[in-house]
């Protein structure tokens, strides 16, 4: 069977690397998840003391970028690729609401972009592949087969992620939550370098009323329908 390219883009915490896991899974694609790899940049940049809460040291992140090694390694256990930072394992560490609050700032700097992107391309060569993050759909991949716009009111958002932190247990109030989903958004939409925007060729998906069953069926439908 041919095999493609499913692009999924949308603002922060609309469920996207959810059901791409599950797309995934169904095709027997490989799925990468974009946000995991300007997470891991982020931690790095906090734990070199590269930024916090009332400073960023852009250039001295820029010098230090070669030194920022990514991977995937998959986990069979749980069925999808972890994040590796210099071959340490930082799935946990990349999840918290420290790392959130910083990494949209990350996120803007161009030549973090530039070396992101470059890895994206490599690990989608071979097509079969769904990819979710910002800028995939418009930068990464504009020649996908499919490209999915994901959105949800920010109330919705936040309080799935709230419950999400919850369960990880992590000290955290919903108005934080909501206030760092409003703001990751804001630095998204309106940096220069690849902004969030939806593709003119995306298929907008609006889950805020959508049970996460009723969402996978209609996208494994438009994923079927693309091959
Ligand atoms: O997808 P996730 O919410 O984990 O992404 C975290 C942040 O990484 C986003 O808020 C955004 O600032 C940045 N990001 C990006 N481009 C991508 C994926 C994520 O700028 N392709």
């Amino acid at each position: 069977m041919k095999k493609i390219i499913i692009a999924i883009d949308g603002y922060s915490s609309t469920g996207k690397s959810t059901v791409a896991k599950q797309l995934a899974r169904a095709l027997g694609y490989v799925y990468v998840d974009t946000g995991a790899m300007y997470r891991a940049v982020t931690l790095f940049a906090m734990r070199n003391q590269f930024i916090g809460e009332d400073f960023f040291q852009k250039e001295k992140l820029i010098e230090s970028l070669a030194d920022v090694q990514l991977n995937f390694h998959f986990n069979a256990e749980k069925g999808f690729a972890e994040m590796y930072l210099n071959g340490e394992n930082v799935e946990q560490e990349i999840r918290t609401m420290e790392v959130s609050n910083f990494v949209s700032q990350v996120a803007t700097i161009p030549e973090v972009r530039k070396k992101q992107v470059q890895q994206q391309h490599e690990l989608g060569k071979e097509k079969g592949i769904v990819m979710d993050g910002r800028d995939i759909g418009t930068v990464v991949f504009p020649n996908a087969e499919l490209k999915l716009f994901m959105t949800a009111s920010a109330q919705t958002r936040a309080q799935r992620r709230f419950e999400e932190l919850q369960q990880k247990g992590e000290n955290v109030t919903f108005d934080e939550v909501l206030q760092n989903v409003k703001s990751r958004d804001q630095i998204d939409t309106s940096r220069k370098d690849s902004p969030l925007i939806k593709a003119k060729d995306a298929v907008v998906i609006d889950n805020s009323e959508m049970s996460l069953d009723e969402q996978f069926e209609k996208i494994l439908s438009l994923a079927k329908n693309s091959i």
